[in-house]
């Protein structure tokens, strides 16, 4: 019993991921490596109405990464996240599906906190730091 709670405890240590400015208001993602389910996967973080979001990189419709470019997740009009798949649209403050093939899905969180100009994302028993040190996918200018 105290064995689990420690390493549940442990799966919420945050993970830095970037400063705070590195994300611009509606702006290109910062994407960085997890482990989902013991399986390597992407996830990605962005501001959206001044507060930073993140999910992982995979549509609710097919388990494929959604990006049309690296860190380019909303549509044009900076209103929805969208798959470049099949043009699955997003709300980006819930991640719920609006339209398109992803029906009732939604995009899995990943919750983050912001404090002292940076950003951490917290691990779960599900998603957590992927081995090694941390590779972030930074903003290009
Ligand atoms: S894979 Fe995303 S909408 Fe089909």
């Amino acid at each position: 019993m105290a064995e689990s709670s420690t390493a549940a405890a442990a799966a919420r240590v945050p993970q830095a991921l970037c400063a705070s400015a590195a994300l611009e208001e509606k702006g290109r993602a910062v994407l960085f490596d997890v482990l989902h389910y013991r399986e390597p996967a992407r996830a990605f973080a962005l501001r959206f109405e001044g507060r930073v979001v993140a999910y992982l990189n995979r549509c609710a419709h097919v388990p494929t990464e959604l990006d049309w470019q690296p860190g380019e997740f909303l549509d044009s009009g900076r209103e929805f996240i969208l798959c470049s798949i099949h043009g699955a649209a997003y709300e980006p403050r819930s991640g719920r599906c609006l339209a398109g093939p992803c029906g009732n899905g939604r995009l899995t969180v990943i919750e983050v906190e912001e404090r002292d100009g940076a950003v951490w994302w917290l691990p779960t028993r599900d998603t957590r730091p992927a081995p090694g040190p941390t590779e972030v996918t930074p903003v290009q200018p």
